[in-house]
């Protein structure tokens, strides 16, 4: 039986990770660390089947005294961190909680490892962690690291703690890049949820500079089965590339967004572009093929209109996210409640 602490898991990949978990492997422990930023939401796990083994805590994965007492109490054998900031455009305005968060959280959750000691370390990182791409080519586990965001920028220097510690101290460490996720539970201020919700509220979409930005989408469902190979079957010290095979501009995913609503395409607004933008991102993901036998299930065919489905079906959820209402779910919560962390929740 194995005891996981899962970090981040009231986020978007991190929600479907603990339920993909707790329905294949309802035999393990698992311990949800999540902070409850304005990412993180409790109701997205309301869904979880009620039994033994599954913990919720709130805290900060930055906050040492309260990591040693749950790797004391729970003796972790796996570490998944998905806990992060993960927003470029936040990064661009304030950069400060992404080093905190990216870097100072990674490196405090190694050093428990490393103290309590653990069978695997998962880094849950970032195809963004390469750069940018021109028109050609794909990134490879081998391609250097040349991060262009803060937000990016942070997640390499997480990238390059995990490497040192598996190096220096023989942390049985690992790491995943993945490339753009879509599916339901995302956050309503990235691009796919937040073309969603405007066009359905009949809102203008800010489309960033020419909207010819490519990114690779990956289904999160696709990405959650590749972490939990990479997590069992995967090669200590490894990188792991995982993408979509599905390569779209922007502008193509908001047009599709608008034809599946029956929306018009005058909704949409050419908005000055993001500074520093990056032009392409595409993975190559034959080592999780070669190795792992690992391929995406999803095409985007499928899986576009299924996620626009599910913001339809599931309206109350990101309109209480929208109206703040979701706040006062955690007052509800937590009100009468030990919040276990030093920190106060991030806003
Ligand atoms: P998210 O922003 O939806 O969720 C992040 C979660 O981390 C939230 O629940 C938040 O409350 C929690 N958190 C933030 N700071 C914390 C702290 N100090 N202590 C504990 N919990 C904290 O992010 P996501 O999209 O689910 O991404 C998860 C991971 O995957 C991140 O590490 C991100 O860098 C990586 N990633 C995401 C994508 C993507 O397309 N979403 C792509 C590549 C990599
Ligand atoms: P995002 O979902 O923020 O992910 P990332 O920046 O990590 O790739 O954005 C995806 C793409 O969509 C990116 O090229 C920026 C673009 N974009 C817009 O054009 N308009 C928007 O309002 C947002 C949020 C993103």
């Amino acid at each position: 039986m194995r005891s996981l602490l899962v970090t981040g898991g009231a986020g978007f990949i991190g929600t479907n990770f603990v339920y993909l978990w707790r329905r294949e492997h309802p035999e393990d422990r698992l311990v949800n660390l999540d902070l409850l930023t304005y990412a993180g939401n409790l109701e997205n796990l309301t869904e979880l089947p009620d039994g033994d083994g599954y913990t919720f805590v709130r805290g900060d994965i930055t906050d040492e005294a309260l990591l040693d007492r749950l790797f004391a109490e729970h003796r972790f054998t796996h570490v998944v961190n998905f806990a992060a900031e993960s927003h470029v455009d936040r990064s661009i305005t304030g950069p400060k909680i992404f080093v905190h968060t990216n870097i100072i959280g990674t490196q405090s959750l190694l050093d428990a490892a490393r103290k309590h000691g653990v069978e695997r370390f998962l880094q849950v990182s970032t195809d963004e962690v390469y750069g940018t791409l021109g028109k050609t080519g794909k990134f490879t586990e081998a391609t250097p690291l040349e991060p262009n965001s803060p937000y990016s920028s942070s997640k390499a220097g997480a990238d390059m703690l995990v490497r040192a510690y598996g190096h220096t101290f023989d942390l049985p460490v690992v790491t995943t890049r993945c490339s753009n996720n879509y599916g339901p539970y995302q956050f309503p201020e990235k691009l796919i949820p937040l073309m969603i919700t405007r066009a359905l509220a009949d809102e203008p979409l800010p489309v960033y500079g020419d909207g010819m930005q490519i990114r690779d989408w990956l289904h999160v469902s696709d990405h959650c089965r590749a972490i939990e190979q990479v997590l069992l079957r995967g090669r200590t010290g490894e990188v792991y590339n995982i993408g979509g095979n599905n390569e779209h501009p922007n502008i193509d995913i908001v047009q599709r967004v608008l034809s599946h609503l029956g929306k018009p395409d005058s909704l949409i607004r050419y908005v000055t572009d993001r500074p520093g933008h990056d032009r392409r991102y595409a993975i190559d993901a034959t080592r999780m093929k070669d190795e792992l036998g690992w391929e995406p299930a999803y095409t985007f065919e499928q899986g576009l209109p299924e996620t626009i489905d599910w913001y339809l079906a599931n309206r109350t959820w990101w309109e209480r996210i929208l109206s703040g209402a979701y706040s006062s779910y955690y007052a509800d919560q937590y009100g009468g409640r030990e919040v276990i962390s030093g920190a106060s929740a991030a806003n």
